[in-house]
């Protein structure tokens, strides 16, 4: 099969992986026989690596061709996955010698051949092949393990003979997880948490719990941080947002919201407070902060930023 490489200086840039192995595995697909499949599972999100496109795409064809052609007595699936990783990681611990960073996964498994591991010795050797003459170059793999070494990353081979292959890729990212899953506020739309609410005045607290029902959003108040902070940590992913008092002598609201934070980064942090004429010292994840007293108007408008009302199916049949 064609694979070396001939030119010596690299063609890099950015380039996203999980486009690179779609189109892999749709030129795979061509060749597929009678019970055999393919199936994908790439990372949600980008995964974006420096890299010379042509050379990545041959990584993917010669390993998916390996898997298939050593499932080719026999039914079978060849996976693809990819998942974001940081190094270094317990689960990884052949990689002590990558840099520390992000990395992505990949993992190309068939349910072929297998490989014994007395093959296995040699299967990265250049013109090793186990192939009847003119049916293999045996450079297939060696390509492989040269690409991905110079583009910095890691190739691992598990085989069990009778039972199929894995190879497991490594390759460092060039880019932070993109912002649609790390920080940052969820889209209103997404999110349908209750919102947590704390006033040490337990007269503003229910005069607040009331406006927020009224406004048809879920709500749990309470006039202490500390019991807060303890119900926030035990069920997170309950709150879309936090509605914090700023002036509580137990814990100032901005403090409070320092440590929900750290539990769910995402979480969008109101402060009431009657100081809004000192602009200093306010933190930056805050994400808005209301007068006090607060109106319903910009309670309203304030939640429906970064809430959707939970879902109300059910509310009239009990
Ligand atoms: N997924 C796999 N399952 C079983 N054996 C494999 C697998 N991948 C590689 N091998 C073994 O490793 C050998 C070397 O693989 P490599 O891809 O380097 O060469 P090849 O496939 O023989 O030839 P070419 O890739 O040049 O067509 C193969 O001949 C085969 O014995
Ligand atoms: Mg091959």
């Amino acid at each position: 099969m064609l694979v070396f490489s001939r030119q010596k200086s690299l063609n890099r840039g950015p380039c996203d992986l999980g486009e690179i192995i779609e189109n892999a595995t749709n030129l795979l697909r061509h060749r597929l026989k009678k019970g055999i499949e393919i199936e994908l599972g790439l990372s949600p999100t980008t995964t974006i690596i420096m890299g010379d496109q042509g050379q990545m795409q041959q990584v993917f064809l010669n390993l998916g061709n390996n898997g298939l052609r050593a499932m080719e007595e026999k039914c079978g699936k060849l996976k693809i996955t990819s998942e974001r990783i940081s190094l270094p990681s317990a689960s990884f611990p052949s990689a002590h010698n990558l840099d520390a960073g992000d990395y992505v996964c990949v993992r190309v498994t068939d349910q072929g051949t297998g490989i014994t591991p007395e093959v296995m010795q040699r299967i990265f050797d250049p013109f090793f092949s186990t192939r009847e003459v003119g049916q293999g170059s045996g450079l297939g793999l060696s390509v492989v393990h040269g690409v991905i070494k110079n583009h910095g990353g890691m190739v691992r081979v598990e085989s069990s003979p009778g039972h199929g292959t894995n190879f497991e890729i490594l390759l460092p990212l060039i880019e932070p997880e993109p912002l649609k899953k790390s920080s940052g506020p969820p889209a209103p739309a997404e999110n349908r948490g209750a919102v947590l609410l704390v006033d040490d005045e337990e007269t503003v607290m229910g005069m607040l719990a009331t406006m927020i029902k009224r406004l048809g959003f879920d709500v749990m108040a309470f006039n202490n941080p500390e019991l807060a902070l303890e119900e926030f940590n035990a069920t997170p992913n309950l709150f879309g947002l936090a509605l914090l008092d700023e002036i509580m002598p137990a814990m100032p609201g901005t403090e409070l919201g320092k440590r929900l934070k750290k539990k769910r980064p995402e979480i969008p942090i109101i402060i009431c407070s009657g100081y809004s004429a000192d602009t200093e010292g306010k933190p930056g994840y805050v994400n808005v902060w209301l007068d006090k007293p607060v109106t319903l108007k910009d309670l309203q408008a304030t939640l429906e930023r970064f809430l959707a009302r939970p879902s109300i199916q059910g509310e009239q049949t009990g």
